[in-house]
């Protein structure tokens, strides 16, 4: 792959996490990166290569400072300084908590930040409601642009810290935005999520819940009327606080992909044909939303490994309730592969730059 003259120099802090290895697999197809630092919490003298043999392949020489091999860069503890002076741009996959601090350290020191945490999605007060600890200081925090691509081009394009949505906001907030932006649910009448999330959502540390032994063959709710992402939908939906969603989060037995099926109550009889064909117009210029025909269901395989959102709608005319289901891969639209979509669209180059990667299927 040649490399161009305008490549900007990447960091990426978290490169052992899940997110991260999937923004190494993302970003060393893009034609216009340089991914010149990569952090963790520790030093892996190995390089890359240590803790992922599988990245082995990762090498293309274009895609490093130097002309050195991808995989022979070394995973350094994170400073600040360090990374400043490496990189133009950092994405930050790290743990809520640790997150907004590495970034505001960033941001003050002028790189461009792309943070995949929830640290920087909600205002103050909501922070320390639902994540239970101090958010970043109010000049971090004022900075963030939430980054749902399809919904905020104008804001993501200028911004200098972008807040990466969450990977069960992203898939319902994708199936639920053309419903309430068009005033087809009911007022005051909640919305009811019921999502559902492969276990790499949880990330890669070490969780009794999340052994085989305890996930296979099972499936089970979690963080019932509590998960984080509540307020992140609710605010997104309608800023004024008119839309109430009750959000039930499920822990499925596979690795990657989420599920989400939103029942909205109608405000009005409308026709399956009706709202598809309405679907169907608010998404026809996305390359990675696709809408489909009456009767088709998204399914997790179908986006597994893509950067692509399927959407399927139905109306339950019995019960007065407009049904729409979504699927994405959390790793990619749920998180690495909607980092690069921005980042793509911060720096104006085609927003399917590095996100070709088609499906894996079965
Ligand atoms: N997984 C998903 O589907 C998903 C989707 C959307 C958003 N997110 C968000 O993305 C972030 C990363 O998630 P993940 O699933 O990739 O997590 P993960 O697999 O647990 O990885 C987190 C990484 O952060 C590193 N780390 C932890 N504390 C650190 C510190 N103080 N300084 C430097 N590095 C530190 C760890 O490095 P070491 O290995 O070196 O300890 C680890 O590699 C989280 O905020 C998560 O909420 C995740």
């Amino acid at each position: 792959m040649a490399e161009t003259a305008s490549a900007v120099r990447v960091g990426i802090i978290g490169a052992n996490g899940y997110s991260g290895i999937e923004l190494l697999r993302t970003l060393s197809l893009h034609p216009h990166v340089h991914i010149t630092y990569v952090a963790g919490s520790r030093d892996a003298d190995g390089g890359l290569l240590a803790e992922q043999p599988f990245l082995r392949t990762l090498t293309a020489p274009a895609h490093t400072h130097d002309g050195a091999s991808l995989a022979a860069l070394k995973v350094q503890q994170f400073d600040p300084d360090v990374c400043a002076a490496a990189c133009d741009v950092a994405f930050v996959g790290l743990p809520s908590g640790s997150a907004g601090q590495v970034a505001a350290a960033l941001y003050e020191r002028g790189l461009r930040v792309i943070d995949l945490s929830g640290d920087l999605r909600l205002p103050a007060e909501a922070y320390r409601t639902w994540y239970g600890r101090d958010p970043v200081p109010d000049a971090v925090l004022g900075a963030a642009v939430y980054g749902l691509t399809e919904w905020r081009r104008a804001s993501i394009a200028t911004a200098q810290l972008l807040s990466n949505p969450g990977c069960y906001a992203t898939a319902t907030l994708l199936a639920l935005l053309p419903a309430v932006r068009a005033g087809l649910n009911r007022p005051g009448a909640p919305i009811v999520v019921d999502a559902k999330s492969g276990v790499s959502g949880a990330g890669r540390k070490a969780v009794q819940s999340n052994l085989l032994g305890e996930l296979a063959e099972n499936f089970y709710p979690y963080k019932v009327g509590r998960h984080q992402h509540t307020p992140e939908i609710e605010q997104m939906l309608d800023p004024d606080g008119g839309v109430r969603i009750s959000l039930t989060t499920q822990l499925l037995p596979v690795a990657r992909g989420i599920l989400s099926a939103c029942h909205v109550m109608l405000e009005r009889p409308v026709t399956v044909e009706e709202v598809y064909q309405f679907y169907q117009d608010c998404y026809a210029a996305e390359p990675f939303v696709h809408v489909l025909p009456p009767g088709q269901v998204p399914q997790l395989k179908h986006v597994r490994g893509s950067n692509h959102c399927d959407i399927a709608i139905a109306v339950d005319e019995r019960t007065g309730l407009l049904q729409v289901f979504s699927v994405i891969d959390n790793l990619q639209k749920g998180a690495a592969g909607q980092a690069v979509q921005n980042f793509n669209v911060m720096h104006g180059f085609a927003e399917t730059e590095g996100l070709w990667a088609q499906p894996m299927y079965p």
